[in-house]
């Protein structure tokens, strides 16, 4: 089967089209930024990393600070986050002497963004999960499950039918649907999907990913907290959208030269770490947990210094973070740890 002429189901149709050497999307452009195709919480304010960044180490210290800590980002993008994380940690040298900061990015030209633009002797790029040894694991990914390629299928009154598309010369001919295997429908009534008529989106892939990182949490203790586009209860709608130059594109055109994402379905992650025996405080919209962590005085005590054009760019871009019609309420949080802790910060 080729990229040209062949029936891909939905995950590996979106896998070729975002992460294909030759024709993929990340492989080809860095699709971040005012000239890229869409733009991410870092990009918009350093606010928002900052906020993260106080978190990671407020989470630290309530494991006791440990002497050895590490921090894993997932999916680093162009490495805004973890410029600023790395900034930050400067001023709270106990923490900065403590962590070891890892990067797992799957796009090589991405690796090459990163290493230009970051430049720190205390981060590792790293493969496999496997190199991570330091200490309790903080694992922390924003827009990262989103770009994972997930699987989706049709179902009709308990049938159920995987959705495949059939590409002709490199473009989109039609969809057809087949019969799901026995294995399939056992995991996805394991995970309460099936209730629901319509299109069910189930994240393989990620799930996958996600059983390791569990896995390190709880060999090496730790946690986990995910920022995405999603949605607190399950519905059958089909959620897969693309972005090309900040516009709408239809997912199964441009294919190769526009992103490619999901909502994330939280309830179903928020099961799956319970299933995974995790615990989990709550899911909350970003705007709660940014402005729990105080990101609103933090910009007062910024914007006293600025220029009046200066404060309404800071303000504005504060906007996009927090307002329910932008970022704000769009984006969810979870946090989700090997342990029952109080750490609740950020989540009530
Ligand atoms: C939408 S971008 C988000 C980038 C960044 N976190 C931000 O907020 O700007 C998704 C990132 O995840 C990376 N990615 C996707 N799947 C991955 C995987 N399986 N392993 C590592 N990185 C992955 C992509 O290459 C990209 O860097």
């Amino acid at each position: 089967m080729t990229f040209q002429n062949g029936i891909l189901p939905i995950d590996e149709f979106i896998e070729v089209a975002l992460y294909d050497k030759n024709f993929g999307y990340y492989s080809q452009k860095n699709p971040f930024g005012k000239k890229g195709d869409f733009i991410t919480a870092p990009l918009i304010s350093s606010l928002f990393s900052e906020m993260i960044t106080v978190w990671a180490i407020s989470y630290w210290i309530a494991l006791g600070k440990p002497k050895k800590f590490s921090f894993v980002e997932l999916g680093p993008g162009n490495g805004a986050f973890c410029k600023i994380f790395c900034r930050t940690i400067k001023n709270f040298p106990e923490f900065e002497k403590s962590v070891k900061i890892y990067l797992l990015e799957k796009s090589q030209k991405l690796i090459k963004t990163q290493k230009s633009f970051i430049k720190n002797k205390n981060i590792t790029w790293i493969k496999n999960l496997k190199e991570v040894k330091n200490g309790p694991i903080l694992f922390f990914g924003n827009e990262f499950f989103d770009s994972i390629p997930i699987k989706q299928f049709q179902v009709n009154n308990s049938k159920v039918f995987e959705k495949f598309i059939s590409l002709k010369k490199g473009k989109f001919e039609k969809f057809i649907f087949k019969k799901t295997s026995k294995k399939i429908i056992k995991k996805l009534n394991n995970l309460n999907l099936l209730k629901k008529n319509g299109i069910i989106e189930y994240p393989q892939k990620g799930l996958k990913i996600l059983e390791l990182i569990v896995k390190k949490i709880h060999k090496q203790k730790g946690g986990i907290l995910l920022i995405d586009y999603g949605y607190k209860k399950s519905h059958g709608n089909d959620t897969l959208q693309s972005l090309k130059s900040q516009k709408k594109n239809i997912y199964y055109k441009n294919i190769g030269k526009a992103d490619i994402t999901y909502l994330v379905n939280f309830e179903l992650l928020n099961k799956f770490f319970i299933k995974k025996k995790l615990f989990f405080n709550n899911i909350v919209d970003q705007s709660f947990f940014l402005k729990k962590l105080g990101i609103i005085e933090r910009a007062e005590i910024l914007s006293k210094k600025k220029t009046f054009k200066e404060k309404s760019d800071l303000y504005y871009r504060l906007d996009r973070l927090l307002s329910e019609n932008k970022m704000g309420s769009l984006f969810k949080v979870i946090f989700a740890a090997n342990k029952k802790t109080k750490f609740k910060i950020g989540f009530y």
